[in-house]
């Protein structure tokens, strides 16, 4: 069978220890933007067209198995032994093999195409993997294809040795090598391409000679590989420190912020002060202050606004919306031309429909707020309904739990709920009703009338004077008395 017609699989090594990360968990299970450091290189090779990839991971983060498991074609070997980077890879080899065993008896996957990567390595475009796939098919002969990049820093990268034909001779690690090795610029990306036979081959000649004594995965390489320099250096930062963390977020955010801005015309105030997820999507003419974090997969219209310390998680986002500075909404769909903002909390499971608003310091939660309807301050709107064109005044609040049950308030179109209502859910408020300010909605208000619940006011004339009065006589007293007791 021809390379071409085989199914590239991927093999992700991620058990190492994080031992430089001096944490008490895995570095691959690190958020990194909204989705675990693993997850980046299992998506970036999905998208090159890799159908099955086989992330190794050591036995501490078997609580990462399901949640990466339940993509298709992804699979989850354990390292147990031959410690280093080519006994991870001799795991993922092991682990395919045994996978496509039936009945026992193992099929012949020799000429298996292989591509590796690192778990740690979170900003590899798809592109990249794609393009060694293309190299190692084309390449006649070549056991192993290497991806490498010119670092300015090459700092604890291994460094490519080339011999005087300008072949690859060998990678040496940076603890490992001499202070010539030390100023070579091309470093080993931790990227390579090969089949399963060679693999086999390669690695079971690998020893543990070195500093650290591991099986290292640098010492497949022969001079029969092929070495290729790689544009972009940045996507191969590998994330070995709490400082390579930050740096590749760096990165990450500003590269999301530039996509936005060249490929769908979107105002990016301080790409350096804006944290914009992979996934996230936005139109033209939209505008983000600085200090505004998108995350997921959510969407931005067209001619948003989205003010200074807002974030947005999940959320699609109409044309037209105009976030006010310090709103947080997440899971929620914010339609045309609404308002949210300053200070809103859209909780999971809010739509607020188009031309709406949800004001000053509103906290909504599985709300459905209609098309221009206004709940502009103060409020709490929890598993609600509010018709079309309601308003719903200052300070209102659904008291949507009786300490057992959350229960529904249904607000109707053209009411209007006066400010510091409190609506004991269940109830309703029919069509065209108006709520009292101030009343506690116990029972429901039907269509085009007024719910209204409060004591009567009484004015006691004269009331004022009379007691600033006796007040007075107090302090004069007070102050009279304690003249004495210094003079005393
Ligand atoms: C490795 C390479 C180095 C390269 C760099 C690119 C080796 C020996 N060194 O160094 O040449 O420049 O990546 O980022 O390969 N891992 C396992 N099992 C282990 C040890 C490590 O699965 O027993 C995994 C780690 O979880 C990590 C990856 O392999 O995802 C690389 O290991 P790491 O310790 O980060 O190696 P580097 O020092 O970065
Ligand atoms: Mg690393």
């Amino acid at each position: 069978m021809s390379i071409n017609s085989q199914k590239v699989v991927g093999i992700i090594i991620a058990a190492g220890n994080s031992t430089r990360m001096q944490s008490n968990r895995y570095k691959q299970e690190y958020m990194f933007g909204s989705k675990i450091l693993v997850q980046h290189a299992v998506e970036a090779l999905k998208s090159a067209g890799v159908a099955d990839v086989v992330v190794v991971l050591n036995k501490n983060l078997q609580r990462i198995e399901e949640y990466l498991t339940q993509q298709e074609g992804v699979h989850v070997a354990y390292q147990v032994s031959m410690k280093g980077t080519a006994g991870a890879v001799a795991t993922g080899i092991e682990f395919w093999t045994n996978h496509n065993s039936t009945n026992g008896q193992k099929r012949e996957l020799g000429n298996t195409p292989i591509l590796i990567t690192c778990g740690d390595m979170p900003l590899i475009h798809s592109s990249t993997y794609a393009k060694m796939v293309e190299l190692y098919t084309t390449g006649e002969g070549v056991d192993v294809v290497l991806a490498t990049a010119n670092l300015d820093n090459p700092y604890g990268y291994g460094r490519i040795v080339r011999t005087t034909e300008n072949k690859v001779d060998k990678i040496v690690e940076h603890k490992d090598a001499s202070a010539k090795e030390l100023k070579i610029s091309e470093v080993n990306t931790g990227v390579y391409m090969s089949n399963i036979q060679t693999l086999n081959q390669l690695i079971s000649k690998v020893g543990t000679a070195n500093s650290s004594q591991e099986y290292y995965l640098t010492d497949i390489v022969t001079s029969e590989s092929k070495a290729v320099v790689f544009d972009d250096p940045n996507q191969f930062t590998g994330i070995n420190t709490r400082t390579d963390l930050s740096h590749a977020l760096e990165i990450y955010f500003e590269r999301n912020a530039n996509r936005l801005m060249e490929n769908s015309g979107v105002t990016v105030m301080n790409p350096k002060n804006t944290y914009i997820d992979h996934d996230v999507t936005a139109g033209k003419d939209t505008i983000i202050y600085p200090n505004v974090t998108l995350q997921g997969a959510t969407s931005l219209g067209e001619g948003v606004i989205v003010h200074s310390g807002s974030r947005l998680a999940d959320s699609v986002v109409g044309d037209g919306v105009n976030i006010l500075d310090g709103s947080i909404v997440l899971n929620s769909t914010v339609e045309n031309l609404a308002t949210v903002g300053p200070y809103a909390y859209l909780r999971p499971g809010t739509t607020l429909g188009e031309a709406s608003k949800a004001g000053t310091f509103v906290e909504m939660k599985k709300a459905t707020i209609g098309n221009n309807a206004k709940v502009p301050h103060l409020s709490y709107i929890g598993d609600a309904t509010v018709g079309d064109n309601t308003n719903v005044g200052c300070g209102t609040i659904t008291v949507n739990y009786d300490g057992f049950n959350k229960n529904r308030t249904n607000i109707g179109s053209n009411a209007f709920v006066g400010s510091g209502a409190m609506l004991i859910a269940p109830v309703e408020v029919a069509d065209g009703a108006m709520v009292a300010a101030g009343t506690v909605v116990t029972q429901g208000v039907p269509t085009d009338a007024l719910g209204i619940a409060r004591s009567p006011q009484r004015n006691v004339d004269g009331f004022v004077e009379k007691y600033r009065k006796g007040k007075k006589k107090i302090k004069q007293a007070n102050s009279s008395d304690n003249t004495q007791k210094q003079h005393s």
